[in-house]
C-alpha cells in the first residue's frame, strides 16, 4: 500500500504513473481517410523490422523499453504467435507507425503498442490507425479491448485514447531501470525525462 506523500525513487530508476483503459463494446468511430501518400499494411514482422520500428516510434522519443529487453527467442515467440497482429503506416517507402494487437488472452484484445513516428504525428494518421485497431479488435469474438499508457508516453495519448472510446479504470506506479543508464538506449533518448543517477 502506497501511503500519501512523496516517495523517493532510487537513482538510476524511472517512475511512471500508468493509466489502464478499456472498452467493453466496439466504440463508435468517425470515418476518416488516410492522409495523402500514406498507406496501411499488415506486417509479418522479423526481429530486425520490429526492433527498428519499435525504436523509431517509441524508444528514442518516449523511452519504450519493454520489447528491447527481450532476447531474440523471447521476442520471436511473440512476433510469430498466431494470436498477435502487427500493422504499420508507410510514407515515402518507409514504415512510420506500429500497431500491435494481442489476442493471446481468450475473449480479450490488448492494444499492446500503438504509435507513430514524429513524421506522421498530428496529421490525422493516428485517428485512421485507431479506427483500424478498433475494427480489427472487435472483428474477433472479444468482450474487452484494453490498453495502458504512462506519463513518459506522449502527453497526447491519454486524451486520444479517451476520445477513441476507452474508459480509464485503474492507475498504477511503475518503477524500472532507466534504459539510458543500462546502455540499452543512448543518453539523448527521451529528452523530456531528465536522467538522474
Ligand atoms: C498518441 C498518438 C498516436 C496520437 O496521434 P496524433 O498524430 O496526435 O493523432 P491524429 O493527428 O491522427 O489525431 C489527433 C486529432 O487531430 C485530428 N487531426 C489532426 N490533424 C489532422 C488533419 N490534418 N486532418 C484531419 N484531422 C486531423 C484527428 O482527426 C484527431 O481528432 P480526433 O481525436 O478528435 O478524432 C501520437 O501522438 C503518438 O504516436 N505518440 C507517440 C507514441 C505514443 O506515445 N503512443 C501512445 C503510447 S501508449
Amino acid at each position: 500500500m502506497l501511503g500519501d506523500g512523496y516517495h523517493d525513487v532510487p537513482d538510476g530508476k524511472l517512475a511512471m504513473v500508468v493509466t489502464h483503459l478499456q472498452m467493453h463494446a466496439a466504440a463508435p468511430t468517425r470515418a476518416v481517410s488516410l492522409p495523402q501518400g500514406i498507406t496501411l499494411r499488415q506486417v509479418t514482422p522479423t526481429l530486425d523490422w520490429y526492433r527498428d520500428i519499435f525504436k523509431r516510434v517509441g524508444a528514442q522519443d518516449w523511452l519504450w523499453f519493454g520489447r528491447l529487453v527481450m532476447s531474440d527467442a523471447e521476442l520471436n515467440a511473440i512476433l510469430t504467435d498466431p494470436d498477435m497482429a502487427f500493422y504499420t503506416l508507410s510514407k515515402d517507402g518507409q514504415d512510420e507507425a506500429l500497431l500491435e494487437l494481442d489476442f493471446r488472452q481468450p475473449g480479450e484484445c490488448e492494444l499492446a503498442y500503438f504509435g507513430l513516428t514524429s513524421k506522421l504525428i498530428g496529421a490525422g494518421a493516428g485517428r485512421y490507425l485507431m479506427n483500424h485497431a478498433i475494427a480489427t479488435a472487435w472483428a474477433k469474438p472479444i468482450t474487452r479491448f484494453h490498453v495502458h499508457t504512462c506519463t513518459i508516453d506522449s502527453p497526447q495519448a491519454v486524451a486520444f485514447y479517451i476520445r477513441s472510446g476507452f474508459t480509464p479504470y485503474r492507475r498504477q506506479i511503475e518503477v524500472a531501470d532507466d534504459p539510458r543508464l543500462t546502455g540499452m538506449l543512448g543518453r539523448d533518448a527521451g529528452p523530456h525525462v531528465p536522467i538522474i543517477g
